[in-house]
């Protein structure tokens, strides 16, 4: 077990991290901030409550459909922030004043989120206020452009992939836990599709940043993997020690 004092070693560290769906990035972002005390930001919850906001509103979800002023009026009108849950500890996302951190991971939004993620002028707003949450740092955050776009000055990027048949099998159990009706089949095809519009849209495509870390956590447990980047994190103590 790492001790705490790493935190007064490395100053304000922020720590960005990106990579396929279903890796884990959130569990890791989640356990480092916790243990070293960081704030924890879900960049990916943000562009779920924009795709949450337009349906609601019945919205056009895609750059093509939608009308350029009525998308810039949709994005004066949303309010996001973030807010520690004085029950889980953990940090939850608002949408205009409304706690939406379980509606935006229904499968409605999961299936319309990578077209409004698409949209460049979502994309600039978004980038713009995770920009202003960087503070003083002490910050992790998670998402598929942080280390090339929002935080390219990070003080660690790490990439994290693991064998898209691990984490299709990964995700299956988890979907079957919460109960849902799904094949592995469907889950596969579901990230396939995903990781490809990611990585194929114009406007910042998930692409590793050439001075990131990569984590591949296909054989890794959940220690193993917090361990991978807390030495990452030491590391970069000496380099800026020496
Ligand atoms: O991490 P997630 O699955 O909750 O992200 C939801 C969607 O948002 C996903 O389709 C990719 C997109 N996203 C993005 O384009 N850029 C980010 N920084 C974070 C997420």
């Amino acid at each position: 077990m790492h001790n705490f004092a790493l935190k007064m070693s490395i100053q304000n560290p922020v720590v960005a991290i990106d990579g396929f769906s279903s890796c884990g990035k959130s569990t890791v972002a989640k356990a480092l901030a916790k243990r070293l005390g960081l704030r924890y930001i879900d960049s990916g919850a943000m562009y779920r409550a924009v795709t949450l906001y337009l349906m609601r509103n019945g919205l056009p979800l895609t750059a093509d459909a939608i009308d350029k002023d009525v998308l810039a009026s949709a994005l004066d009108a949303i309010h996001i922030d973030f807010k520690i849950s004085a029950e889980s500890g953990l940090s939850e996302i608002w949408l205009n004043g409304e706690n939406v951190e379980q509606e935006i991971r229904t499968m409605e939004v999961s299936s319309n989120v990578s077209f409004v993620s698409a949209i460049p002028e979502v994309r600039h707003r978004m980038v713009a206020q995770q920009q202003r949450m960087r503070e003083d740092g002490n910050l992790v955050m998670d998402g598929r452009d942080i280390g090339t776009t929002v935080f390219p000055d990070a003080d660690l990027k790490l990439f994290m992939t693991a064998d898209p048949e691990v984490r299709a099998a990964r995700r299956h159990k988890e979907l079957q836990l919460k109960g849902a009706v799904v094949t592995l089949d469907e889950v596969r095809n579901n990230l396939q599709s995903r990781d490809l519009e990611d990585q194929s849209r114009k406007e910042s495509p998930l692409r590793k940043a050439d001075d990131a870390v990569i984590l591949d956590n296909t054989q890794l447990d959940f220690e193993e993997q917090l361990d991978f980047v807390i030495r990452h994190l030491e590391q970069l103590k000496s380099v800026g020690t020496e």
